[in-house]
Parts: C-alpha cells; structure tokens; sequence
C-alpha cells in the first residue's frame, strides 16, 4: 500500500458509514475551545465531543500527565496487578463523589458502565428488572439500547432487546404546557402504577435515570421528582442509580447535577468528561454494596481502566479543582443562557432556554408542534460560520449547548454573534423557500 500523506474522499470512504458527522473535513488538532481542520479552518467546538473533552482540547496539564505516564506504564491488567494510578485515581474520585459512594470499578465507555451497574444492581437485590425513564439514552450495547428511549433508531432493526426493562414517565412540563408540579406529580404517579402493575417492587431491581436527560432534549429531572424517586427507593429497597455520564464531572454547575436535588444515589455512573478525552468510564457506590459482587464475575481484560486514561482522569480532578470550573461552568452557563433567552426574544412561536450549568439546551417550537427544521437550518448555518453545536430531543428540535468547562467570556460573545447571524440566515433561507414554494 501507498503511503498518503494528503487527505481525499477515497480515504474516508474506509470508515463505516454508520457515523453521522457534523463537520465533514478531518481535524488535525484542537486547543481550548477550538479546532482545526486539515484545510486549516477553525471552529468553535461548543460539542466538546459530547461533554467529554471538558477541560477543553489539549489542556496542557493533561497532556502532560498522559505523556509522563506513557513513558512510565501503558497497561496493567486488573487481574494481573495493580497499577498504581489506578489505586492514586480511586482515592480521588472518592473524595469528589457524594458520601454514600465510596468504592468504583473503571472501564472504558458510558455504555460499559451503565451494563455494570445494572448487573451489580441485580446481583446485589437479587431482583430481575429495571426501571428506565421516557426520553433517557443509556447507550448502544444491547442491555443499553434496551434501556434506551430517546429516538426509536437506536432500537430500530435490533429488537428483540433483552427482557426485564419497564419505562416510566419523565416530567416534561415544557411539552405538555403544564405547570411543573402537575408534571411532576403525573410523573411519580406513573411510576406508582407501573410497580402495581408491572413489575412488582420484589422484583425491580434499579431504577436508571439521567438526572438531567442529555439525548433525550437536555431537560433537568425537577427536584421534587428526583427526591419522589428517592423516596420511592427507600420504601421498596429498589437501588437508584444515577447516570451521570453527560452531567457529571462540574457539567451542571455542581460536581454532580443530582446535588441541586439533594438527593443520593445508590450507584453512580460515570464517564465522558472523567478524563478530558481518554477513554474512561467508572461505577461508583457504598463498598456494602460492590462487595456484592463475586469474586471474577465482572471485569474483563480493560476492567480497571487505562494508567493513561487514570494520570488523565487525575489531571481532570485537579484542574476542575485548581481553575475552579464548578464555579465557571455555574457563572458562564447563566450567562449563555441569559445571551441565548435574548437572541430568541424575535421568534415567533414558544422558545425554551434551560439546564443547569454549561449543559444548555434551547428548545425551538413552530405554530403546531417541535421546529426540527428550523434547527437543522441553523445548526448548518453555524457549522457555516465556524461554530459547532449539536442537536438532541425526541423531536430533533433542541440545540445542545456544551461548551468546555473552562470556556472563556470571550468564546460565549463570539459564538453568541455567530449564532445571532445564523439565526438571521436560517429565517431567511426557511422564508425564501416558503416564497418559491
Ligand atoms: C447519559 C448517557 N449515558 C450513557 C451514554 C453512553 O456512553 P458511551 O457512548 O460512552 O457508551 C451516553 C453517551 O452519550 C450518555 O450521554
């Protein structure tokens, strides 16, 4: 084979097309809030990877653990030793998870993890099922997709799903154009009706829930309903474990976003901003409860992590700590949303802008139902002028907004302006279509 140094569609075409891609032409390299693509073209990455690189690209005090670590240990199997960042890595993430967590078992993705947790959850009580909320993405394994109810394509032509898996009600008062507490309750009421006559307490093991629903339309569960949820857990001895892939790690403006409820969860689920880009994902909870684990009946051969992916996850907890991003990620967010509410205030039909810290979304709403054109437009219009921003909800009518933890005033301004003008552009290219139609 040839050796190429330059880029062309052939090569592309080696890579399955099962991805969608937003940005089309191959970075090269990434900074901060920015990347840079082979034809030497920068972007505003406000996807952050989807919340993973969230100390932004290439903070050098990652780089430079990753880089001391690779020179010392790439690898050390779980089953075979102990390597010692894993050990360093442990004791720190304990100290930064809430009190009824103390022991973790690593592996490689979100998916991974949530698999664990529900296999420890159903070892641990003994009880087959799980509960799962409307709207929730847990992942693309199987047990995952099973647990999966955002979009239908992530189940579609895969069914049947494993068994044992029961979806209840996830308070949205946005959509239903209620009050939040009518939501709230109708939501809990759900759930009391689904373990009366589906699946039995004695045989629930977990519930599964995103405390702020990523995929699913970045919508934070109300506080009522999580401490609802808690309370339901205490009386039947059902575990609550909260998947905090996306919003964990100062994402919400808390460390976890489960703190602004007060509520502790009894397995916690980690990944994607744990170690600023490295993959790594963790499972977090009391070590009365991972001991009920049997000896070598989870695991496998990356169980326990990377050293690389442990000295990054490390970094992570320093800088969050050291550059103060809880309270960055809380001030910023404020301030983008408080931007974002402004630029929509010339829209004509229901807008909503929410989520706590620097984990936004804007909901965008046509006469008769979500406006999932008018966002496509204007996620093309960005990526256009040099901003990168998702999409997420069940509609496809939500823009997510995740900008890296330590993202800048300046950075929020310029992609805000960008934003302004593409909004300008998407109305106007929606109208002229509208005219010659
Ligand atoms: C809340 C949540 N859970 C689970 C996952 C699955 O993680 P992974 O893609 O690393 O398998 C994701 C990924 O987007 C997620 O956002």
């Amino acid at each position: 084979m040839d050796h190429r140094s330059d880029f062309s569609a052939d090569m592309t075409a080696a890579i399955s097309s099962v991805w969608g891609r937003l940005a089309k032409t191959p970075i090269v390299r990434g900074e901060g809030s920015r990347v840079y693509d082979v034809e030497g073209r920068s972007y505003l990455d406000f996807t952050s990877g989807i919340g993973v690189t969230a100390t932004g690209h290439c903070h050098p005090l990652i780089v430079q653990a990753v880089q001391e670590q690779a020179a010392k240990l790439l690898f050390g199997q779980m089953n075979c030793m102990l390597p010692e960042k894993t050990v360093e890595y442990a004791a720190a993430i304990r100290d930064a998870t809430p009190d009824s967590i103390d022991t973790f078992f690593f592996a490689n993705s979100g998916s991974e993890a949530v698999e664990g947790a529900i296999k420890l959850a159903r070892v641990a009580t003994g009880r087959p099922n799980v509960i799962a909320f409307q709207g929730g993405f847990h992942g693309r394994t199987a047990m995952t997709m099973a647990l999966t109810s955002s979009k239908g394509i992530y189940r579609e032509g895969y069914q049947p799903l494993p068994s044992g898996v029961f979806f209840s009600s996830f308070p949205n008062a946005f959509s239903d154009q209620c009050d939040p507490d009518v939501s709230v309750d109708a939501a809990l009421a759900d759930l009391e009706r689904l373990l009366k006559t589906q699946t039995m307490p004695s045989e629930t093991a977990a519930m599964l829930i995103e405390p702020v629903l990523g995929e699913g339309g970045y919508l934070p569960a109300p506080k009522a309903f999580l401490q609802g949820l808690r309370k339901i857990c205490d009386r039947t001895g059902i575990l609550l474990i909260a998947d905090e892939i996306q919003s964990g790690f100062a994402r919400s403006g808390h460390m976890w976003a489960l703190e602004s409820s007060e509520v502790r969860p009894d397995i916690l689920v980690m990944a994607k901003g744990i170690a600023s880009g490295l993959p790594m994902s963790a499972i977090g909870a009391a070590a009365e409860l991972m001991s009920k684990w049997k000896l070598g009946s989870h695991g496998g051969t990356y169980g326990g992590g990377s050293p690389l992916a442990m000295a990054a996850g490390l970094a992570t907890l320093r800088v969050i700590r050291e550059e103060q991003l809880i309270e960055n990620a809380a001030r910023e967010g404020d301030y983008l949303s408080e931007r974002l509410r402004d630029s929509l205030s010339r829209l004509p039909h229901r807008t909503d802008v929410r989520g706590p810290g620097l984990m936004v979304g804007v909901e965008l709403m046509a006469e008769h139902g979500p406006d999932k054109e008018l966002v496509s437009l204007l996620q093309q219009e960005c990526l256009n002028r040099g901003l990168m921003l998702l999409t997420c909800g069940i509609g496809g009518n939500v823009i997510r907004w995740i900008p890296p933890l330590n993202v800048s005033r300046d950075d929020i301004d310029e992609a805000i302006s960008i934003f302004d003008d593409s909004l300008d552009a998407a109305m106007e290219s929606r109208a002229t279509v509208a005219l010659t139609s």
